[in-house]
Order: C-alpha cells, then sequence, then structure tokens
C-alpha cells in the first residue's frame, strides 16, 4: 500500500525528546526520515532513560523508522556532505538552541539559498525572537511557564503546591504541532513551489494547550482556582479516581443515560459518589470496569503503561508491534495510532544504530566512491556502521 509521505525526505538535526519525536511521526506516515547525528552520537543516546545496551530506552522509543547517517557538521567536508543533502530534501527539522544553526553555517539564508523549496522547522523551547529566544529548554520548563505545572498542583490539591505533570508533554505536544505544521507546509510548497522556515516553539504551543484556561480567565477575569474555591464541585458527583479491590478505576460519569441505567441496575431512584464507591470497593480492576461499562458508563481502569499493552481491547486493535534492533534485540512500541483507509502509518523499524545507513546514503544518494567514503572514515568526519 503506498505511504502518504512516501516521496517526502526528511534530515532530521533533532535530539531528546521533542524533535525526535516530531521526526518519527513523518517517518511513520512513510518520509524518509534521515536522522543526522555527530560521530560521537546524539545527547538523546545517553538520556534521558536508563540504558539499554548502552543507549538510553528513549532513544529506542523515539527514533523509530529512521535512518541515521553520522557526520561531523563541524569540519567542512562533513558540512558539505549535509548542503548536498539539502539539495536532494523536502524538510530540514532541528531542534537546537537558537543561533546553534547560524554558528554551524546553516541558517535558513543559507538552507534556502541551496533547496528555495525547503521546509525548515525550526524547532526550540522559546521562539527563535524574544527576550527568552537564547534560553534552552525541557519539557517541564515549557510545562512551568504555560500554566500547566501550577494547575496539575491545584488540580490535585487545590491548596497544594505545583505538581509536576508525567509524561514530557511539553515535548510530546509541541511535536505534534511541528509534524502538523510541516505537512501543511510541503501542502503550499506544493501548489506554489515555494519552500518556508517554521518557528515551532514549547512554550507557545503548551500556551495553545491551555486555551481553555486563558480563555475562561480573559472572560470571568477570576483564576479557575479562584471560581472552584467559591463555588466547590458537588461532592456526591460520580467523578474521578475510585479505589477498587486491586488497584483503582477512573470514572467521568456525568453521562445522564448512564446514571440513569445505574439506578434501573441497582433499583434505586438517585445514585451518588459515596454509593459508587461502596460498590466498586468490593470489586476487582476488572470487574468494576465491566460492571460500569455494561451501563455506558465512561470509565476504564487506571493502568501502568505495561498493563495497556496486554488490555484485551488494545491487543484485539493491534495497538503494538515489534520492532528487531541489531544491539538490543526485539521490543516494543506502539503502532502509529491514526487508521487511514488508503494510506495506513505504520512502524517498520527499530531505532538506527550511529551510523548505520551513512555508507548507503553517501554512495546511493550522493554517489560517493567507496574509497572516498573510506578517506571520510578515517578523517573522523563520518561513522559507518558495520555491524
Ligand atoms: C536540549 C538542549 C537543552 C540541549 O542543549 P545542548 O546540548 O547544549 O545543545 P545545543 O542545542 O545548544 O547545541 C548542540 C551542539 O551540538 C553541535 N552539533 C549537533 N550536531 C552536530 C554534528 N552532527 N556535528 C557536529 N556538531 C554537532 C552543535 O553545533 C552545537 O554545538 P555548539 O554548542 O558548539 O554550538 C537545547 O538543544 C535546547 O534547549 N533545545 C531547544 C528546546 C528543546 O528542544 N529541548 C529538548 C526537549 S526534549
Amino acid at each position: 500500500m503506498p505511504e502518504i509521505l512516501e516521496d517526502i525526505r526528511v534530515l532530521d538535526l533533532t535530539h531528546v525528546w521533542f524533535g525526535p519525536f516530531c521526526t518519527m511521526m513523518l517517518a511513520e506516515l512513510g518520509a524518509e526520515v534521515i536522522k543526522v547525528e555527530p560521530p560521537w552520537g546524539t545527547i538523546g543516546r545517553l538520556g534521558p532513560g536508563a540504558l539499554f545496551k548502552g543507549v538510553s530506552s528513549t532513544f529506542y522509543a523515539l527514533n523509530v523508522n529512521k535512518k541515521d547517517i553520522s557526520i561531523d557538521l563541524k569540519s567542512p567536508e562533513g558540512l558539505a556532505i549535509f548542503k548536498e543533502l539539502v539539495k536532494k530534501s523536502d524538510v530540514v527539522v532541528q531542534n537546537f538552541t537558537p543561533g546553534t544553526m547560524e554558528r554551524l553555517g546553516l541558517g535558513y539564508d543559507v538552507l534556502k539559498s541551496l533547496n528555495p523549496r525547503i521546509i525548515y522547522a525550526a524547532l526550540s523551547g522559546f521562539g527563535q525572537t524574544g527576550p527568552y529566544s537564547k534560553l534552552a529548554s525541557y519539557a517541564v520548563i515549557a510545562e512551568a511557564i504555560s500554566g500547566h505545572t501550577y494547575a496539575t498542583g491545584k488540580n490535585h490539591d487545590i491548596n497544594g503546591p505545583p505538581i509536576n505533570m508525567a509524561g514530557a508533554m511539553g515535548d510530546l505536544g509541541p511535536a505534534m504541532f511541528a509534524a502538523f505544521s510541516i505537512v501543511a507546509a510541503i501542502r503550499h510548497r506544493d501548489r506554489t513551489g515555494v519552500g518556508q522556515m517554521i518557528d515551532v516553539n514549547q512554550v507557545e504551543c503548551m500556551v495553545a494547550f491551555n486555551t481553555c484556561a486563558t480563555t475562561a480567565y480573559s472572560l470571568f477575569k477570576e483564576t479557575s482556582w479562584e471560581m472552584r474555591k467559591k463555588r466547590p464541585r458537588d461532592p456526591s458527583r460520580i467523578w474521578g479516581i475510585f479505589k477498587v479491590k486491586d488497584g483503582w478505576i477512573q470514572i467521568a460519569g456525568e453521562r445522564p443515560k448512564a446514571i440513569d441505567k445505574l439506578r434501573e441496575k441497582l433499583g434505586v431512584d438517585e445514585v451518588n459518589r459515596e454509593m459508587v464507591e461502596k460498590i466498586v470497593a468490593e470489586k476487582t480492576r476488572k470487574e468494576a470496569f465491566e460492571f460500569l461499562a455494561d451501563v455506558g458508563m465512561p470509565v476504564a481502569p487506571i493502568y501502568d503503561a505495561h498493563e495497556s499493552m496486554t488490555d484485551p481491547h488494545l491487543v484485539a486493535r493491534g495497538t503494538f508491534v515489534q520492532v528487531e534492533h541489531p544491539a538490543a534485540g526485539t521490543y516494543t512500541v506502539p503502532n502509529f495510532p491514526v487508521r487511514f483507509s488508503e494510506t495506513p502509518g505504520r512502524v517498520t523499524h527499530a531505532a538506527p544504530m550511529l551510523g548505520q545507513h551513512t555508507e548507503e546514503i553517501l554512495t546511493n544518494l550522493l554517489g560517493y566512491t567507496r574509497e572516498q567514503v573510506e578517506k571520510l572514515e578515517k578523517a573522523g568526519t563520518i561513522v559507518c556502521y558495520r555491524g
């Protein structure tokens, strides 16, 4: 079956989580994503995340479907190779601190002069301009300044301190904005022949995810926490985390149809949180889930991530796939989560070894001879993985 981005080549200079998750989405939709790493490897190979066979587990997760070329961009020969690749590519993505690409001699003006059709996505913490633009960033930084850390704490305990969000949403959310914007820019490029630069930053994307809170404040001139203190939530509503015999379940009980069915099932006139708490406390997580799902209640077992991997619904949908890695062996990752009827996205192969495709790309794409490759390898300009 055709892949929707199969004619798109992406030069991927990204590291850690934010950039790699963006380019992985493009790779899972069929783009040829060439990860460009320095000969000493990207910092993302070492963390965050525990090392498995010398490489961070997050690197295995965030780089599936990618090819890998290892070149020293600080050497004139390495820089020349990258420039040749730009001429033969559609997209360049990086998430360095602003100014790094310019110091390498790879600012947008240079990329554009090499290939006017190029789409250049410059990912950063705070954006390419503005007082904080030069600051380095990680997910928690963007989550903090956009209101999410405060909200997570207040949501847990209205009088308590801020709490960090789990799951690096300050990386993965903005990465989706980046991937989506790159695809939109490809559409524009294909219609007009004109490439462009995209400035995607973690902070403004996270602010965008907080649109309901900022809009509410502009309407009410009060924070949601001030409003909640004045008008506390109805303690009898069937909403939130409930303890069961062997764990917890999540109930979002604002569905009148389901509440009516639950009343019928229990033979009572009214149901409230206390009653549901007592009922589910006597059940296992599976029993409580099935009992409430049966009346159409929005309900889910609360899992640790590894438990999702064996959930019968997700198993039936084929949510996870296995990939084979030269050093790590077989491992499991989520497949591309969106289903297309004509051009499915999918995970086809594991994250690459450092320089796994250097020789292939230099010879097949750029026409280098084996002797030229060996000379560059000896000089330390490139690394070729040789199994
Ligand atoms: C993540 C971050 C904090 C890491 O900081 P850092 O390790 O100091 O990295 P920088 O991005 O500042 O610079 C990367 C360096 O590697 C060098 N480099 C990268 N690829 C290279 C290559 N193939 N060959 C040679 N050098 C290379 C760059 O030239 C730069 O060197 P310099 O500092 O001498 O200019 C920073 O990149 C950042 O804030 N990025 C934007 C926000 C972001 O995406 N955060 C990560 C969220 S997961």
